[in-house]
């Protein structure tokens, strides 16, 4: 019989703690992962800095990696984890929402997506057999199934006919992984795969594609196609209809959110992986995210501000440096002042996962989350 992997600890309503053991470690959930696009989390921040600011996943995309330097290249080096020198556990997203929204002049077909890349606009094609090969050079340790995130506006008719073209997608992507993971050369052949329901907001298209998916035996399951312009009520709703309809014996990950708060409001209806480039976009523009809400150092007020972004934070940039003198590498455009922000930012998404995770454990998450959303009043 085949090792359980993933393993619910606690619950407290929806909400689980469990963890996920994988071949480069065991991922603690809920978990928020450390977005690094391309290989690198943007704002100069190393990979020996993720780990002293408490990240447990990394995050990559197939997209950017395929157009630059290529997977190629990235498989001849031994894979992502000794390329980029990270060692534990990372995810890379399929590259089926990175085409939607990056690339040029695209052609939707059953086969695949024909696509002009955004960095030299060379000619591209990729399906679910390719997304999957691209994704088992990198050797993630986790792989996302090639789907399609119809626009939030798409018509019922259209996003009908996506999600079915995403579920054939994803049978695909199914028999290709468990192809690549069977040859003696891959990389990392215990490569996990999750599958995405969609449905932009029809609730019924939804809940019937999480019902198919689900007979599907994968590792995961992720709600994508929210947060792109649907209200905050309408995303909670989704997840409170789809979570449940998906298989509650292993993890659930909600793509792309959110703000803390949003975190908060997804781990009580049955989340347990999240990702998003907020704290680290939002870090290098000076925003930075504290107890009670967020601040902006650019903000005159902070020009003799001797106190840390926020008192009894851990992070590096709070331990050794004011909101004065962050102000002033920031206005003078210095790199550091980015790198210190996202840094904080990061630490303060990751010990929010944290206190969550403790916080279920002692089996008092709902006053947690209570108090931390008053907390949050003025955080958007
Ligand atoms: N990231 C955020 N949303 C999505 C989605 O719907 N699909 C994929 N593949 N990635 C995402
Ligand atoms: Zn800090």
């Amino acid at each position: 019989m085949r090792k359980r992997m993933y393993q619910i600890k606690k619950t407290e309503g929806r909400a689980k703690r469990a963890e996920l053991v994988t071949v480069h470690g065991t991922i603690q959930t809920p978990v928020f992962m450390n977005v690094g696009t391309a290989a690198a989390v943007k704002g100069a921040v190393s990979t020996m800095d993720l780990k002293e600011i408490g990240t447990q996943v990394e995050l990559s995309n197939t997209y950017h990696l395929h157009v630059r330097p290529g997977d190629d290249v990235i498989r001849q080096l031994g894979g992502l984890h000794k390329f980029m020198v990270w060692d534990r556990p990372i995810l890379t997203d399929s590259g089926g929402f990175q085409v939607f929204s990056l690339a040029g002049l695209r052609k939707i077909k059953e086969e695949g997506v024909y696509f002009q890349s955004h960095v030299d606009g060379r000619k591209i094609f990729m399906g679910p057999e390719e997304s999957m090969q691209i994704q088992s050079n990198l050797a993630s340790t986790i792989a996302m199934a090639f789907d399609e995130c119809p626009s939030s506006r798409a018509t019922r008719e259209y996003v009908q006919a996506s999600v079915d073209r995403t579920t054939r997608w994803l049978a695909r992507c199914k028999a290709e992984m468990a192809r690549l993971n069977s040859l003696p050369d891959t990389i990392n052949r215990q490569q996990l795969l999750f599958g995405i329901n969609q449905g932009a907001v029809y609730e019924d298209i939804r809940i019937a594609h999480a019902d198919a998916i689900s007979e599907m035996d994968l590792d995961g399951y992720a709600v994508g196609g929210l947060a792109v312009g649907e209200t905050h009520e309408e995303m909670y709703h989704i997840l409170d209809e789809v979570v449940p309809h998906l298989p509650q014996n292993k993890p659930t990950y909600l793509m792309g959110v959110g703000t803390p708060a949003n975190i908060l409001e997804a781990v009580e209806r049955g989340v347990d992986f999240f990702d998003c480039v907020y704290p680290s976009r939002n870090g290098r523009h000076g925003h930075v995210y504290t107890a009670h809400g967020k601040l902006n150092l650019f903000n005159e007020k902070y020009k003799l501000d001797e106190r840390p972004i926020e008192e009894g934070c851990g992070c590096p940039a709070c331990r050794h440096y004011s909101r004065a003198y962050i102000r002033h590498l920031l206005k003078a455009k210095e790199m550091l002042g980015m790198r210190l922000c996202v840094l904080h930012n990061l630490y303060f998404y990751n010990h929010l996962m944290e206190e969550i995770r403790d916080a279920l454990d002692e089996g008092r998450f709902s006053e947690y989350k209570a108090e931390k959303l008053a907390g949050f009043e003025k955080m958007t």
